[in-house]
């Protein structure tokens, strides 16, 4: 199964598609080196580049189990953020959700709750997703925060899973169930 769009997930406030080649710019390729928003990301372990950010979005374009969507304003099409949703495990009806909003500006005015929250009613509905999770630093409150009003609950902690800003922190992995299946 290609992992594709026939049309963009739209909410109030926000159009999510697709990525091309031209979607990465200098803004974007700044947000991962962005030390408040790599901060509990892993890309912050190496440099990026529009070289390395259009492998990425090549290979995830390319990939069967995998989407991922660039977050856009409906008014007046900026581009936000992204959301990827993957690997998606057919057999098992089951995905993974991750996400950033890199324009700080817009951190704390709930895109991020509505992003995650259409991208699971697609993968739990049109998919056919059984569940949807998502994996996030226990210190990671935005994260914390947005997954939960999204319908998301916590379902594991791992201890001391990352290194991070001179510290352990816990891993939490949360997930949000679809209708059930036989
Ligand atoms: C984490 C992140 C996705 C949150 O995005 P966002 O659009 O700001 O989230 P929302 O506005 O939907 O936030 C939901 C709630 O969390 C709160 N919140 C957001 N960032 C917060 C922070 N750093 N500290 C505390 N609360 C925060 C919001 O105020 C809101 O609370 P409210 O409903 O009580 O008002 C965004 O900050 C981000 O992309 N950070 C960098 C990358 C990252 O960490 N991605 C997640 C990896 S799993």
């Amino acid at each position: 199964m290609r992992m594709h769009l026939t049309k963009p997930l739209v909410t109030k406030r926000l159009v999510l598609r697709q990525l091309t080649l031209e979607d990465v710019s200098e803004k974007y390729v700044a947000w991962l080196n962005d030390p408040d928003v790599n901060r509990f990301l892993e890309s912050r372990f190496s440099k990026q580049t529009r070289q390395s950010v259009g492998r990425f979005v090549a290979t995830m374009n390319a990939s069967d189990v995998d989407l991922l969507l660039g977050i856009f304003l409906a008014e007046g099409a900026r581009h936000i953020g992204n959301i990827r949703l993957g690997p998606v495990d057919t057999a098992h009806k089951r995905g993974t959700i991750g996400l950033l909003i890199g324009d700080k500006q817009h951190w704390g005015m709930g895109y991020a709750t509505e992003a995650i929250n259409v991208v699971a009613e697609f993968a739990l509905g049109s998919l056919n997703l059984h569940k949807v999770q998502a994996g996030y630093y226990a210190g990671n409150a935005g994260s914390q925060k947005a997954f939960k009003k999204a319908g998301f609950h916590e379902e594991a902690r791992l201890s001391q899973q990352w290194f991070c800003d001179g510290v352990w922190q816990d891993g939490i992995l949360a997930c949000r169930m679809g209708a059930p299946h036989a």
